[in-house]
């Protein structure tokens, strides 16, 4: 057994995200797709690699080493920033295909997975110090928390939009960029 991971950890990766993601193998209603990508894109990729790389870029770049590994961690942010910002579009569309999704399935499952989300960046700090990158817990905390709500904001709002709206929406207007 890995000990390095924790509960909450194996509770997302082992248990939650491959249910959510296998579900969709003999279901691909709406309210299985917004589930999944809630799961997928809102929290694993928007919450919990945003984070880690944010992490991780900002250490590399305050210590001033490794700079080819700051590059390589810095386009991995701007790919994860794409997908992250196609699959938001692909909510935004459903949830204005089909309103119920944002209080029936999304903002449950928000419910459930904020807090796991929030344990996880929480567990990466040794010590209560640090993180395991040398940044500091606040400001770490701080921008999980900061993409969360971004997200929570960007899905509420796509309630009551006319679809040609979703469709003219720029990066900027996703809070994305
Ligand atoms: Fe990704």
């Amino acid at each position: 057994m890995n000990t390095l991971l924790s509960d909450t950890y194996k509770q997302v990766f082992h248990v939650i995200l491959p249910e959510a993601m296998e579900r969709l193998i003999t279901d691909q209603s709406p309210e299985a797709i917004a589930d999944a990508s809630t799961v997928y894109n809102m929290f694993v990729e928007g919450v919990l690699a945003e984070t880690g790389y944010f992490s991780f870029y900002k250490s590399l770049e305050e210590s001033g080493i490794m700079p080819g590994l700051l590059e390589g961690i810095g386009n991995l942010k701007r790919d994860e920033s794409r997908h992250i910002g196609y699959e938001t579009f692909l909510l935004q569309r459903l949830i204005c295909e089909h309103p119920h999704l944002l209080d029936d399935v999304i903002m449950k499952r928000m419910a459930v997975m904020a807090p796991l989300a929030l344990r996880i960046v929480e567990e990466g700090f040794v010590d209560g110090d640090l993180d395991a990158f040398g940044a500091e817990p606040d400001e770490v905390m701080n921008f999980a928390l900061k993409q969360l709500q971004v997200r929570m904001d960007v899905l509420s709002r796509a309630k009551g939009k006319k679809l040609d709206e979703i469709y003219s929406a720029s990066n900027h207007d996703l809070s994305l960029i």
